[in-house]
């Protein structure tokens, strides 16, 4: 859209003409991807890289303001008239103005069956601005070990093609697991990269096939200087746990992790109860976060990450006491927007629900 021509429509007067509508609505009438502020997207390519996956390349509109190395979108489509967002990691490499991010089959997860089965080229997303700091540096280090597994490779090759595309590829060894050859993701794109580039090293581990889990030899073998190298990591959480106690008291650098999902914690028990004010419905406040009370309750708030990093599930509480599941610490909150999946009751809470 032309500076100028945001400018008029951002204007009080085109909005007090647009009311009771918004200028988005109408601007969706011409195409739904344009907008004043909000960044989407509109699928260009569908690619079905795996039986249980898929790769999209998306074009953002210009409100997309950009990405670093391993940041995540929170991409939202609607199903069934409401709205389902989910954080996924950028593949594509900052440089590149069109958007990738592959997707895998989560059991009978939602948006990834949706994604992966019904995924279509000119489809609409809706995108958050990106996020995350899986990669805090500004420049690539001289000795790098990358290790994925399954879908964790996304945020991982975000990396790797960062580095090749500005020419800062140093000596970085990618150890990458899937189930069977058949199920990796980005193998070929993989091997074509070990193939023009000597300063990478490529192994693959495929668990099905030779029952080889993550282990001290593996270790060894292929990463003899792991004490000189900085660690990108992510995968499951059992993998990542089993990889952090191999590598970190073997090397003298930092090690990143990427999770997909929140960290196993203890059941979390809340107190008093919770009363949804909007659908009039009062729960137990005992059964877990403030998220998994409401859908107990037969409730569908939204949600992106269930760990409190993307805000998707930031609901108004009019008044109560919730603990903050990460640090434990319980306030007392009046007509404040609280993030739902990472509070429970602590008391008596009334959610604008
Ligand atoms: C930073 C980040 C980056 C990510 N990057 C990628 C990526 O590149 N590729 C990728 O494939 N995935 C990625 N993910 C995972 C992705 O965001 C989704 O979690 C995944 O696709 C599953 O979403 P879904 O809608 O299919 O499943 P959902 O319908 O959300 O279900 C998934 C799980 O959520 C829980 N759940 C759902 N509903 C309930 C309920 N009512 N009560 C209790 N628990 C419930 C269950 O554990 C269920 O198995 C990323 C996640 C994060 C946080
Ligand atoms: S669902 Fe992402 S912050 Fe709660």
């Amino acid at each position: 859209m032309k500076p100028l021509v945001r400018k008029v429509l951002s204007s009080s007067l085109v909005g007090a003409l647009a009311s009771p509508l918004s200028v988005d609505d109408y601007l969706s009438l011409i195409d739904r991807r344009l907008s004043l502020a909000e960044p989407r997207g509109r699928i260009t390519s569908v690619v079905r890289q795996t039986a249980d996956s898929v790769t999209l390349v998306i074009e953002p509109n210009d409100n997309w303001a950009g990405h670093r190395p391993g940041q995540h979108v929170l991409l939202g489509v609607d199903l069934n008239g409401a709205r389902h967002s989910r954080c996924f990691s950028l593949v594509s490499a900052p440089q590149d103005p069109l958007l990738e991010i592959t997707v895998k089959r989560n059991g009978d997860g939602r948006v990834s069956n949706f994604l992966v089965d019904q995924a279509r080229r000119g489809q609409l997303v809706y995108l958050s601005p990106a996020e995350g700091d899986f990669y805090p540096q500004t420049s690539a280090p001289a000795k790098a070990l990358l290790v994925s597994a399954g879908s964790g490779i996304t945020p991982v090759m975000s990396l790797l093609r960062e580095w090749i595309a500005s020419g800062h590829l140093g000596d970085v060894v990618f150890l990458h697991y899937a189930r069977r050859r058949c199920d990796m993701i980005y193998a070929d794109e993989l091997q074509v990269m070990a193939e023009q580039h000597p300063s990478l090293q490529v192994s693959t581990v495929f668990t099905a096939e030779n029952g080889r889990r993550i282990d001290s030899q593996t270790m060894d073998i292929e990463v003899p200087d792991l004490a000189e190298r900085e660690t990108w990591l992510c995968g499951p959480l059992d993998f990542m746990d089993a990889a952090e106690a191999l590598i970190a008291p073997r090397s003298e650098h930092a090690l990143h992790r990427e999770q997909f999902a929140a960290t196993r914690r203890e059941a979390a028990h809340g107190q008093g109860s919770v009363h949804f004010l909007n659908s009039d419905i009062a729960a137990s406040g005992e059964n877990g976060s403030l998220l998994e009370v409401a859908e107990g309750a037969g409730l569908t708030p939204p949600y992106g990450c269930r760990m409190g990093i993307c805000h998707a599930c930031k609901c108004r509480v009019a008044e109560g006491s919730v603990r903050d599941l990460r640090t434990n610490t319980v306030r007392e909150v009046r007509d404040t927007d609280i993030q739902l999946c990472i509070h429970a009751a602590a008391g008596d809470v009334a959610v604008q629900l």
